[in-house]
């Protein structure tokens, strides 16, 4: 990172050269009746200094997008042009992109060639590519292919799919991987709108974060429409065989056809959460909300692509009881798409805001029964994780990340998600669900396509919401920048759960099974505090019983069978091996791969986890797969 120093320190001469020749350069203001010290305070603000980019978006930044690709299976990539509309400062010489593992053709500026040239590769930054400008010029064309390298792309077999016949690709940008198939300015800042067409086979849809088609065409070529500005970790694209059904008539559902009944069943309460969140924080803007299934491998429960959310079919449990997810990225259309994390090590003012938004809108669509089940499963995996985190890597439990001169994606745990949820939660007891209510509402409408800093919040907070005392009271600063888990974390009762505490305890007891009246009105939740509030050790005996009893080694839930495999591993259950195996090598979704693998190694089956991982491997994702590389310390060769 070296290099990144170097751009960073020549940019704050240049901008200070800038502001002593009394010229500002800035989207929004150009107030000249104010002295030179306020503006540059001003224009700092706007462009918050991001340790993920080798942008400058002082000197030169991206504002439209032109993309035009091909999509190519055989050889398993993307050909593309990415012409870009520029704005530029009134001295810039030069245009930065961020890019990784691009194959760079061909390089214009208006129209005519131009010198550009590399710094040097970071294995999670990637490369700066300097094009050099004049300050008027006002496009960029660049050329280019995608290469192996591009770790944001997934290229599925047919096998690998749930049609078994056609291939698909997707991609996953967040957090910095969108330079790895487009050459971008890469910060969650920067923000721009965006037009595509995309050629792809002919039997195949393209659909993108976009406007997108209902159904295919034969030609195979597809425009798109963005007129939205949103940031490079927001863009997207999948490509496959896949068919449309709407819920309402502003939302529906994309998946392969063989999937599309099951997940419209799954999801038709998509308007209904709509019309919640929009009762809670304002008007959704981003005119239509569809979601679409992908295979398996999908490294995440889901991922908030505007108006198209991208999620992992593992949600589909036939009963409607992981929709928590849909509102999840739903709620970010808010949080996140809208009122943007300004850098990575804000990111807990994307994921926080959005599970305590995600509370909300379920708590509103199923009761606060319901949603206090949520909340009190993400209250005991806190404290879980807060202690293994602790233990290794402190600094990490503090909402405020510095993840500089590392993949941002080692910031994603349960303290930006379920620590920020919780400190948001106390802020709510704290001055009321109203007055937080009103705040909230209003923060998103001051803010909206804007980016957010941890210190504007709080700053923001201390104007709008909280007294000099309430910020003492609730511990604020300790909550943000201090490490662990303040003394004040809200308590969750859950009602339901107590009867599941009852259950439990009479099984530790004298091994009795909870009654099936019981049981049968158990949803997924109380299955998860039950096996989640198994005792460390637990007889082989008592482990067979339960499965038998409730059929969970061969359950179709997959959060059910993933918190399953705990206890069994645990305790050395064989019965419940092969299907671990079978879940390991089909799905990719590394909530759950993480826990199991470790299980595995935590108990002595590192030679299972090894035999597993070599053919589960080529069937997932870059994100997965190197954080198993990682966890397994597996080398290829
Ligand atoms: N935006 C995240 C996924 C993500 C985070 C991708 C960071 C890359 C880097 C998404 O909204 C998310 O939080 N997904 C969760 C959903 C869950 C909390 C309901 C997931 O995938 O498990
Ligand atoms: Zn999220």
């Amino acid at each position: 990172m070296h290099h990144k120093t170097k751009i960073l320190m020549r940019n704050k001469a240049l901008l200070f050269s800038l502001f002593a020749a009394g010229v500002l350069f800035s989207c929004q203001n150009n107030n000249s009746a104010k002295n030179n010290m306020e503006e540059e305070k001003e224009t700092t603000a706007q462009w918050v200094n991001d340790p993920h980019t080798y942008a400058d978006p002082n000197e030169a930044v991206v504002t439209h997008l032109n993309w035009d690709a091909v999509v190519d299976f055989e050889n398993k990539k993307i050909s593309a042009t990415a012409n870009w509309d520029i704005q530029t400062s009134p001295k810039a010489e030069k245009i930065i992109f961020d890019t990784y593992g691009l194959d760079i053709k061909d390089v214009k500026v208006d129209g005519k060639p131009a010198d550009h040239s590399f710094g040097d590769f970071d294995q999670e930054m990637g490369k700066p590519m300097m094009i050099v400008i004049s300050p008027g010029a006002k496009q960029v064309s660049i050329t280019y292919e995608t290469t192996e390298q591009a770790r944001a792309l997934q290229w599925l077999a047919p096998e690998q799919t749930a049609g078994k016949k056609m291939p698909f690709l997707f991609t996953q940008s967040q957090a910095i991987l969108a330079r790895t198939w487009i050459p971008t300015q890469d910060s969650p800042g920067i923000r721009f709108t965006y037009k595509a067409k995309v050629q792809v086979p002919d039997s195949m849809i393209a659909l993108m974060s976009a406007e997108n088609p209902k159904g295919k065409n034969t030609s195979g070529q597809y425009s798109f429409n963005m007129p939205q500005p949103v940031p490079s970790y927001l863009m997207a694209l999948a490509v496959g065989d896949v068919a449309f059904e709407p819920v309402s008539d502003r939302t529906g559902v994309y998946a392969e056809p063989s999937v599309l009944d099951k997940a419209v069943y799954e999801f038709t309460d998509l308007e209904k959460m709509v019309q919640a969140a929009e009762g809670l924080y304002g008007p959704y803007a981003w005119g239509q909300y569809d979601i679409i299934v992908l295979p398996p491998s999908f490294p995440f429960g889901g991922m908030e692509n505007p108006r198209l959310t991208f999620a992992t079919p593992t949600i589909l449990a036939g009963d409607r009881s992981l929709v928590a997810l849909v509102a999840h990225e739903l709620a970010h259309s808010w949080s996140g798409n809208l009122v943007t994390n300004a850098t990575w090590n804000d990111f807990w003012l994307n994921e926080g805001f959005t599970v305590y938004f995600e509370q909300r809108i379920m708590e509103e669509v199923y009761g606060r029964d319901y949603s206090e089940m949520l909340a009190s499963l993400t209250r005991n995996a806190l404290i879980r994780d807060a202690a293994e985190i602790g233990k290794e890597n402190p600094e990490d439990t503090k909402l405020k990340l510095n993840l500089e001169g590392r993949n941002p994606d080692e910031g994603v745990t349960s303290i930006p998600y379920d620590k920020g949820y919780f400190f948001l939660r106390l802020i709510e007891e704290t001055v009321g669900r109203e007055k937080f209510d009103t705040f909230l509402k209003k923060y998103f409408e001051t803010y909206k396509f804007k980016v957010m800093t941890t210190e504007g919040f709080i700053d923001y907070m201390a104007e709008n919401l909280l007294t000099e005392e309430q910020q003492k009271e609730i511990k604020l600063n300790e909550w943000i920048y201090s490490p662990g888990i303040p003394d004040n974390l809200p308590v969750v009762k859950s009602e339901r759960f107590v009867a599941v505490d009852q259950a439990m305890e009479s099984f530790i007891e004298n091994g009795s099974l909870p009654a099936k009246e019981i049981t049968d009105r158990w949803t997924t939740h109380e299955w998860l505090h039950f096996i989640n509030s198994l005792p460390r050790t637990v007889d082989i005996q008592k482990l067979a019983a339960l499965d038998q009893a409730y059929n969970l080694t061969n359950t179709g839930n997959s959060e059910i069978a993933a918190a399953w495999f705990q206890p069994a591993i645990r305790n050395g259950y064989a019965p419940a091996n092969s299907r671990i195996e079978n879940f390991l090598v089909n799905v990719g979704r590394r909530k759950f791969l993480t826990p199991t693998y470790k299980a595995l190694l935590d108990n002595d089956q590192r030679e299972m986890a090894m035999g597993i991982y070599e053919k589960a491997r080529p069937n997932y994702h870059a994100v997965s797969r190197e954080t198993m590389d990682e966890l397994l310390g597996y080398s290829e060769e």
